[in-house]
C-alpha cells in the first residue's frame, strides 16, 4: 500500500452514513486514503465491516483516534455521528489542526453544497455539509434564484425510516434549522423552510424531494426549467442516482387570483414546483437509501477537491 500524495483521513461515526462514506473512499481512485474508522459501540457493524476491509479501528471515540499511532498523519475527519456529538467532537479536535468536514447538521463550520459554492470554502478548518435534504434541494433553489427573486422556498424530505439511524433522528431540530438557513445561504431564498418526513413505509421508499419556490413577478418559466434541469445534470456527476421525477410545474397567482401565506400574507408572481427523487448505489444500505448517497458523494466529492487543492499538504508515507 502507497499512501505517497494521498490524504490520510478517518470517519467518526460507524453507522448509516459513516459505513456507507468509507466503502465510497474504499472504491474511489481519488486521493483519500482511509486510516481509521472511530466508533462507541465495539460491536456496530460499521467497525466489523471496516475492519474485515483493512481500516484500523477503535471504539473509543474521538479519544480512542488520538491515542492511534498514525493519528499525526491524518489530514482530515469525517464526522457522521450526530450535531451533539460533533460537537463534542469539534471541541477535542480543534486545537489539534486537522480538519473536519461534518456529515451532521451541526452547522459550526459554513456550508457547503458542492454543486453550489465547492470552492467558496476550501480552508475553513470545519465544513458543514448540511443535510441530506439541503444536498438535494439547496442546488435546485439556487438555479431557480438565478432567473428571478426567490421569496419563498419550501422543503419536503421524504426517507425510509429504516435508513434514519440513532444518530439521525437524535437531531432532527437540527437538520430542520439547518436546512431551512442553507436554503437562504447557499439556495438564496430570502426565506427558507424545511419538513423532514421519516417515511415507515415497507417495501422502503426511495428518497424524495418537493421543492416550492415563490419567485417574484413573472419570471420566464422556459428560463427557469432549463437552469433547473441543467442543476439536475450537475448533480448527477456525483450522485448519479438524482433526477427530475416531472417536469418543474409552474402557477401563477396574480392580483385578480393572489396566493395567501398565512405567515407573511398576500403573494403575486409564480409558484415553481419541482420534485426529485434519489436512488441510492446500494453501498451499504438498498438502492432506497439514495438519502445515505447524496450526502456521502457530496462529502467525497468535498474532500477530494480539498485535497487536490492543497497538495503540499498530502501525506507522508505511514
Ligand atoms: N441517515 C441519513 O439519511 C443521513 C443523511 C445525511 C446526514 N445524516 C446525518 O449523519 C449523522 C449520522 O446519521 P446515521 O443515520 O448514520 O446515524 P447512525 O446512528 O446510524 O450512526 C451514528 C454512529 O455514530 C456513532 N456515534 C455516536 N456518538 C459517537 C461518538 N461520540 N463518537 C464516535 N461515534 C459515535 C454511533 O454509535 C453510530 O454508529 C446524523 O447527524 C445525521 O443527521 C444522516
Amino acid at each position: 500500500m502507497t499512501s505517497q500524495r494521498k490524504w490520510p483521513v478517518a470517519i467518526i461515526g460507524s453507522g448509516n452514513i459513516g459505513t456507507d462514506l468509507l466503502i465510497k473512499i474504499l472504491r474511489s481512485d481519488g486521493p483519500l486514503l482511509a486510516v481509521a474508522m472511530v466508533g462507541i459501540d465495539p460491536d456496530s457493524d460499521g467497525l466489523a465491516r471496516a475492519q474485515r476491509l483493512g481500516v484500523p479501528v477503535t471504539a473509543g471515540g474521538v479519544d480512542g483516534l488520538m491515542k492511534m499511532p498514525h493519528f499525526g498523519d491524518i489530514r482530515l475527519v469525517f464526522d457522521a455521528t450526530s450535531a451533539s456529538a460533533h460537537r463534542t467532537n469539534w471541541a477535542t479536535l480543534e486545537t489539534t489542526g486537522v480538519r473536519m468536514l461534518d456529515l451532521t447538521p451541526a452547522a459550526i463550520g459554513p456550508y457547503c453544497v458542492p454543486v453550489v459554492n465547492l470552492d467558496e470554502h476550501l480552508d475553513a478548518p470545519n465544513l458543514n455539509m448540511v443535510t441530506c435534504g439541503g444536498q438535494a434541494t439547496v442546488p435546485i433553489v439556487s438555479a431557480i434564484s438565478q432567473c428571478g427573486v426567490v421569496s419563498y422556498a419550501e422543503i419536503v424530505s421524504s426517507i425510509s425510516s429504516r435508513s434514519a439511524g440513532p444518530g439521525t433522528r437524535a437531531n432532527i431540530d437540527d437538520f430542520i434549522e439547518t436546512n431551512s438557513a442553507a436554503l437562504q445561504s447557499v439556495g438564496g431564498a430570502q426565506l427558507g423552510k424545511a419538513v423532514m418526513v421519516l417515511n415507515p413505509a415497507d417495501p422502503p421508499i426511495l428518497m424524495r424531494n418537493t421543492v416550492y419556490c415563490l419567485v417574484e413577478g413573472e419570471p420566464d418559466h422556459s428560463s427557469i426549467e432549463t437552469a433547473v434541469n441543467e442543476m439536475v445534470v450537475k448533480v448527477t456527476t456525483y450522485v448519479p442516482g438524482y433526477r427530475l421525477k416531472r417536469r418543474v410545474q409552474f402557477e401563477t397567482f396574480d392580483a385578480d387570483n393572489p396566493l395567501q401565506i398565512p405567515e407573511s400574507g398576500t403573494f403575486i408572481g409564480t409558484r415553481v414546483t419541482a420534485m426529485l427523487e434519489v436512488t441510492g448505489a446500494a453501498h451499504y444500505l438498498p438502492a432506497y437509501a439514495g438519502n445515505l448517497d447524496i450526502m456521502t458523494s457530496a462529502a467525497l466529492a468535498t474532500a477530494e477537491r480539498i485535497a487536490t487543492h492543497f497538495p503540499q499538504n498530502a501525506g507522508a508515507t505511514l
